[in-house]
């Protein structure tokens, strides 16, 4: 079973151009309680690097192109990431590392909840861990 989940969403653009609604519970599978952005990584730099014990997200690059490694402690599996039609779904207790940023690179991610740093699992071996615990 593949890790990979992409959410395709529906262009309502036109002749003036593109446009992409995202609701939460609707296109997004969750509540969307915060928003943030990630833009001006250097293609050199890779970033994440961690896991959550509870958060949800969908990761969307809006402009450019960047790479998502994703590992369930089992399985480990790399998505590029280049169209603002598509949404790569992250569950909780995923390991994710980003890398490959394009120098215009502009990931936004939605997320289930506030920002919470207990939610967090930023060690590797912890998290190999607790997900063995959980399969
Ligand atoms: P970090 O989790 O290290 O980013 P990445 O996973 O992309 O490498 O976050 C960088 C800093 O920003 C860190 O001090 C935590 C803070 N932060 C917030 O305050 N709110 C947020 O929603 C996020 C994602 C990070």
């Amino acid at each position: 079973m593949s890790l990979i989940k992409i959410i395709d969403f529906k262009s309502l653009g036109d002749e003036r151009g593109d446009l992409v609604s995202l609701e939460g519970n609707k296109d997004i599978p969750f509540d969307i309680k915060r928003v943030y952005y990630i833009f001006g990584t250097e293609s050199s730099v890779s970033r994440g690097f961690h896991a959550h014990k509870n958060l949800q997200q969908v990761a969307i690059c809006v402009k450019g192109s960047c790479k998502i490694i994703l590992d369930d402690g089992n399985i480990r599996e790399d998505v590029i990431l280049n169209s603002p039609f598509k949404g790569l779904y992250i569950n909780s207790m995923k390991w994710r590392e980003m890398h490959d940023f394009s120098e215009d690179c502009v990931l936004m991610v939605l997320a289930s909840s506030f920002y919470d740093e207990a939610d967090y699992i930023r060690d590797y071996q912890e998290f190999i861990k607790i997900a063995s615990y959980d399969s």
